[in-house]
């Protein structure tokens, strides 16, 4: 089918609202065209501050005539959202739409935001024959009407797309008005049904553009490279005849005649750009060009001659106060952010971004799937039905949707797929979308996640999928269609990333790297969209008295509100890294491998470390070959230095820019390996002290007991209270898990068991000369099913050891949160926390790839990690010893270490960061293990060997004072 994409392209007229529910893309707007910052002509931001109405319903009260008196209107700043700008307030939802489903109808009550500026033309703004200009709107939710001095220009829907109008004739040197109604309702509404915050508003860039006689229009960089020969082809097609100069590869061609020459590539990891200019009779424009030819190739998606492996994330815009409106600082921010995490491809998830983002793509270096404004997920409530991308009266939208993101954005190398969308079904509409994309730019693969027969796409995609099922789509064992059994995979979307985890990243990476047709996935997603709020910390779904929403669905990134990386980003980058340093410690050598795709090891220094028992004792440099892409050597390590002292050594190794990179500076760590050379030595402690009465106590070495219960009351000069067991964890988003998981979700069951109010049983206080033994039975009111746990005290002078023994007694089918002890302490002046262990941050069994041996010093503060919703966190794992508030604990086995100024239940309760208030009490977890974190909240549970069986277990503490955390 060969549909016209912008079929009405005449003047817009008439005052009705018609427009608002009209399936059309809109009127009046001129045909989409490269995104590109001219030399020569100028441009005018009209950002800033304007004139603001809002009205409850599409029918405003008119303003666009001239001489409008818009003096008693608010203000608001453009680009911005007026809901974060006092005026309503957001809405969260899901897939639901938050209105009734009657395509294209919306309601009638529909926010509409009338929007005012006036400008005057600056003094050398040009008037020559045959000049023009042009109004761009680069971002509008959800469909504007625009009027300049008075005359309509037409009307737009398409979100996250640039919609511009030619302006010239109307435009005066002084007292232009521009007036734009916005609404936040309309047909296209239907098709942006995206996971976010519903944010109507002119939210970004409004530029007035001179458009010169005989400017460039529009034009297409194709760029190849041919990996064989070493050469690039560089064609650029303009509308406007114009020559294209490359200085640097003595490039002069006229525009539309190719030229090939020897040049480096561009990719992700080498992001070699080529500045160049088309020049026309008129005017001249920079080009950025990067080399590079993406193509399926034998079932693979290679770029440059190479399969790449994306180490992606889901990017959605996000500023927690300013919604997606988003600064050139803050997306440089995000880009960095991702360089320095080792992450090497975005998803745009799930429409076209702020056209500065790309730049910043092209220039640092990131693989991109570039994804239309499109979803209509809500009509999955609907069993599909009545879906827009399956009717054809929309298909003019959707190809206006398609057209509007390839043509914005296909100048840039870091574009290397296009995604028709997301979560849209299938239909002939994406099916037009792909045979016009595939037309217009054949150079690049086309994604859709939606169609798992993959009829329109050039790779399979899928989303959420769990290990075992990514491991047969790995050894081609999936069947499927026969068209999808020759395409390459990724994971557009896994390891959702709500709250605490995600878990499971080594296991997939695992995977990806072992099977060639895995090329790799994209976490969801970046950056939790927590809005800043004066009383909860950030909001979430729920918080402005929405009737439909989904609560803190929508913070799910492995960023904060705030950007500070969640400790899920460490994890992820410590299971990306593209070096692997690998060894058993005996061989006296480390295996090192490159992993990049493209790049040889030569931008790395490396460095090697002895430590014994988490202190360091000697480092040195460790000369390692520039090995190319896949090449493995096995480097040898000095001797170990002379003199060290007996007990746990490691080797560790680093991998670091060896200089200054645009994203990171000199030094920056980009991968390391811990290898373990010796043993530690378990904490011994003879039980020579004698248990002794007193005045109703009992004391045994550094102890003090309660005589009637055996409760531990004192340790030395600390108070100690509530020592018990403990198998609860405030639960997780993903031990929540989504309810339409089919696997069983642990939060939910947990809590019907009853493991948030164990009971504690006392059996029998035992004494003897050198031991006290305290019997208990844990269980849950109503069950039959509890845990004899058994506390066998014993000490030597200073040291009191506790000997834990539990034996799970009835039907325990579940994983058990936790299985520890706790105890509070009284809060320090002090809340230094010192331990040697797995750090610096947060990690539990499925999550611990980043946790370093050391010796780390942090503060009970310090430790939590504040989720936007809290739940369990701050774990610190395979912890050998721990100093804090003024007592030494040491384990064996290896313990997990939490401390908060809250208990688990407070922990539990809290909707918002701001519930929580430290009180006086310390409560410090230790843990013998806990259950996986896994990421359940929209996929896959912890794996087996992460879960936490109810089995018999024995474990011990060794406690004494500890002066310096007091
Ligand atoms: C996917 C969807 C995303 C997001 C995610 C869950 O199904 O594509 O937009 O909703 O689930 O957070």
């Amino acid at each position: 089918m060969s549909v016209d994409p912008f079929p009405c392209n005449g003047n817009g007229n008439g005052n009705g609202t018609e427009y608002v529910e009209d399936v059309s893309p809109g009127s009046g707007a001129l045909p989409p065209r490269a995104r590109y910052a001219s030399s020569d002509a100028p441009s005018l931001s009209l950002n800033g501050s304007w004139r603001f109405r809002l009205s409850p319903t599409a029918e405003a009260e008119p303003f666009a005539r001239e001489g409008y008196d818009a003096g008693g209107w608010a203000e608001i700043a453009v680009p911005g959202h007026w809901v974060l700008q006092g005026h309503g307030s957001p809405v969260y939802t899901n897939h639901r739409y938050p209105f009734p489903v009657d395509p294209p109808r919306v309601p009638t009550e529909n926010p509409t935001g009338d929007h005012l500026r006036c400008f005057d033309l600056p003094a050398d703004w040009p008037h020559g024959d045959g000049d023009g200009a042009v109004l761009r709107f680069d971002g509008v939710e959800s469909c504007a009407r625009v009027w300049l001095n008075g005359t309509e220009l037409g009307t737009f829907k398409g979100s996250r797309l640039a919609h511009e109008f030619a302006v010239g004739p109307l435009l005066r040197a002084a007292g232009n008005v521009l007036a734009v109604r916005v609404h936040q309702w309309s047909a296209g509404s239907y098709l942006e049904d995206q996971d976010q915050w519903w944010l109507p508003g002119i939210f970004r860039d409004v530029t007035l553009l001179h458009r010169p006689a005989d400017g460039v229009r529009d034009f297409f960089v194709h760029a190849s490279y041919d990996h064989r020969t070493g050469t690039g082809t560089l064609r650029v097609d303009s509308d406007v005849a114009g020559r294209v100069t490359v200085a640097d590869l003595g490039i002069d061609v006229p525009a539309g005649q190719p030229v090939t020459v020897p040049v480096r590539p561009w990719s992700a990891e080498v992001p070699h750009l080529y500045d160049g200019v088309l020049a026309t009779g008129g005017e001249r424009v920079p080009l950025r060009i990067g080399f590079r030819t993406v193509a399926v190739t034998d079932g693979l998606i290679e770029v440059n001659g190479r399969p790449v492996l994306f180490k992606g994330v889901n990017r959605h815009e996000w500023h927690p106060e300013r919604g997606r409106a988003l600064d050139l600082a803050t997306m440089r921010a995000d880009v960095l952010l991702m360089k320095r995490h080792n992450i090497n491809a975005v998803r745009t998830s799930h429409y076209p971004p702020h056209p500065a983002f790309l730049d910043l793509c092209d220039e640092y270096g990131l693989w991109v799937i570039d994804e239309c404004d499109l979803e209509t997920h809500g009509f999955t409530e609907l069993g599909w039905r009545d879906n827009p991308v399956d009717d054809d009266r929309w298909t003019p939208a959707l190809l206006d949707r398609a057209a509007r993101t390839v043509e914005r954005d296909k100048n840039h190398p870091s574009v290397v797929l296009w995604s028709l969308g997301n979560e849209a079904g299938t239909g002939r509409g994406l099916t037009a979308m792909a045979e016009w994309i595939r037309a217009r730019d054949p150079a690049r693969p086309i994604h859709y996640e939606g169609d798992h027969d993959c009829r329109d796409t050039d790779v399979y995609s899928r989303m959420y999928a769990g290990h075992a099922e990514v491991e047969r789509i790995g050894r081609r064992l999936d069947g499927g269609p026969r068209r999808r059994r020759r395409l390459p995979f990724v994971l557009c979307e896994y390891a959702h990333a709500m709250g605490n985890g995600p878990g499971g990243l080594a296991d997939y990476q695992r995977l990806f790297t072992s099977y060639e047709r895995l090329q790799g996935g994209f976490v969801w997603e970046w950056i939790d969209h927590g809005i800043a709020h004066p009383e909860l910390g950030f909001a979430y779904g729920g918080d402005f008295g929405e009737e439909l929403h989904d609560g803190n669905f929508v913070c799910d990134g492995l960023v904060l509100p705030d950007r500070r990386p969640s400790p899920g980003l460490a994890e992820y980058k410590k299971v990306l890294e593209p070096v692997g340093i690998t060894g058993d410690g005996s061989a006296g050598t480390v295996r090192v491998t490159n992993g990049y795709d493209a790049a040889d090891l030569s931008a790395l220094a490396f460095s090697w470390s002895y430590q014994v028992d988490g202190q360091t004792l000697a480092t040195g440099a460790l000369p390692v070959p520039a090995l190319a892409p896949g090449e493995s050597a096995d480097v040898g390590l000095p001797a170990p230095p002379a003199g060290a002292p007996d007990g746990e050594a490691h080797w560790l190794v680093r991998a670091v820019l060896a200089a200054d990179a645009p994203w990171a500076g000199r030094g920056h760590v980009v991968a390391w390996g811990q290898v373990q050379v010796s043993d530690r030595t378990p904490p011994r402690v003879p039980a020579t002290a004698r248990l002794r009465p007193d005045d109703g106590a009992f004391t045994l070495g550094p102890g003090t007991f309660d005589a009637r219960t055996g409760a531990l009351t004192a340790i030395g000069g600390v108070t100690v209270t509530g020592l018990r067991l403990d198998v609860w964890r405030a639960t997780t988003d993903n031990d929540e898990g989504a309810a339409w998981q089919h696997d069983p979700r642990c939060g939910p069951l947990w809590r019907r068991l009853g493991l948030h109010r164990m009971r504690h049983r006392l059996d029998a206080v035992e004494t003897g000369d050198h031991a006290l033994t305290v019997r208990t039975r844990v269980a849950p009111a109503g069950r039959e099913l509890g845990l004899a746990a058994v506390y066998r005290w014993t000490a030597d002078g200073d040291r009191l050891r506790l000997a834990v023994s539990v034996v799970p007694e009835g039907d325990w089918t579940l994983p058990l949160p936790r299985l520890g002890i706790r105890l509070g302490l009284p809060a320090p002046p002090s809340d230094r926390v010192r331990w040697f262990g797995g750090g610096p941050g947060e990690a539990y069994p499925d999550t611990k790839s980043a946790a370093l041996a050391g010796r780390w010093e942090s503060t009970v503060a310090d430790l939590q990690t504040p989720y936007v919703r809290p739940q369990e966190n701050g774990a610190r794992i395979d912890v050998r010893w721990a100093e804090l508030g003024g007592l030494r604990v040491e384990g064996e086995p290896l313990f997990l270490l939490t401390a908060r100024r809250w208990t688990t239940e407070q922990l539990d309760a809290a909707a918002h960061r701001t519930d929580l208030v430290p009180g006086d009490t310390v409560w410090v977890n230790l843990d013998h293990a806990q259950h996986g974190i896994g990421s359940q909240s929209c996929g896959p549970g912890p794996l087996p060997h992460h879960r936490l069986r109810a089995e018999p277990a024995e474990f011990s503490f060794v406690f004494s004072p500890a002066p310096g955390t007091a």
